[in-house]
């Protein structure tokens, strides 16, 4: 088995070559396995900041080029038809993840930790990182390289998008102990502080201010930097006035959706949120 020392250097190479080899197939399974395994990530903390790995995007890139069409059926009514590099998972009890049956799915190429709560349905998509204790309610989407942390709450139909391309950017990363309400959408590389709690279908994205109450200030993203919710922030979805004098603003008087900051964790959202641990 290659280190992932050797597994970085064989992908970075079959990602520059226009046909590759024949033995691509069996580096990028080796690589697949690794992600599975959770030994190598798409993104991780390096002293207190996210950095991608760019080569892991790119190996997962790979696997769709070298992927060829295949039916995947499961018995007579099951049938699925997809690239061959990307299968689902097959969870063994092994792996000590709670899958509640009623149609979930998780790709290979997604590591999920023990102890984690797989509701249906959801999906789990390749290159994500579900690390222990976290719970992905039913109609939850984890998307490709996103990195969910421990004990993590991705309430029912939360989305939380992927992020594949361009390989340099950042996945959207949701830090320990964080919340995610019903219907809330996560997009576009955008890392919610640990602790923090999205309020139910408040959306994040790149271009989406985020308006903090309590601090006084407005939180944006850049182009080097994702939007950010700070640690322990409770966001929920509000609204802001048009501009002033922008196009017929002054005259429609309309408002536009935003996140805000209403205050800072306490021991009444605490409450709000606790789940029974009798329930995992
Ligand atoms: C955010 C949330 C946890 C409330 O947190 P909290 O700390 O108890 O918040 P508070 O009740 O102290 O509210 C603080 C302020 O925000 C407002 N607020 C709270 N939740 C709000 C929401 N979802 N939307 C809009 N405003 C909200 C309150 O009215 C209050 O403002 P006010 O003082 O001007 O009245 C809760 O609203 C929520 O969305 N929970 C998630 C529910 C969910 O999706 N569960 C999924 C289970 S599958």
């Amino acid at each position: 088995m290659s280190s992932n020392h050797q597994l970085k250097s064989a992908i970075e190479s079959l990602s520059a070559t226009k046909t590759p080899p024949a033995d691509a197939r069996r580096v990028f399974l080796e690589f697949r396995s690794a992600l599975t395994r959770g030994e190598i990530r798409a993104a991780q903390k390096v002293n207190g900041a996210w950095a991608v790995n760019t080569w892991v995007k790119q190996g997962i890139l790979l696997g769709f080029r070298l992927g060829e069409m295949k039916e995947m059926s499961d018995g007579e009514v099951l049938n699925f038809v997809d690239k061959d590099t990307f299968p689902a998972r097959r969870v063994v009890l092994a792996d000590r993840i709670r899958l509640v049956p009623g149609g979930s799915s998780i790709r290979e190429g997604a590591y999920v930790a023990p102890s984690v709560i797989c509701m249906p349905p959801m999906f789990i998509n390749v290159g994500a990182y579900v690390d222990e204790g976290s719970m992905i309610d039913s109609h939850a989407l984890v998307g490709s390289c996103a990195q969910i942390g421990k004990r993590v709450h991705l309430s029912a139909a939360a989305q939380v998008g992927g992020v594949l391309e361009p390989v340099n950017a950042t996945p959207v990363i949701i830090e320990d102990d964080v919340l995610i309400g019903g219907n809330c959408g996560v997009y576009e590389g955008t890392l919610v502080g640990a602790r923090a709690v999205l309020g139910s279908g408040t959306i994040l994205t790149r271009s989406t201010p985020l308006y903090d109450l309590v601090r006084g200030e407005i939180y944006r993203s850049s182009a080097e930097h994702p939007l950010t919710v700070p640690e322990n922030a409770v966001v929920v979805p509000g609204s802001r006035a048009v501009k002033k004098g922008k196009g017929k603003s002054d005259e429609w008087n309309l408002s536009l959706y935003t996140p805000v900051i209403v205050k800072y964790r306490d021991e009444k959202t605490d409450s709000g949120i606790e789940l029974e641990d009798w329930l995992r």
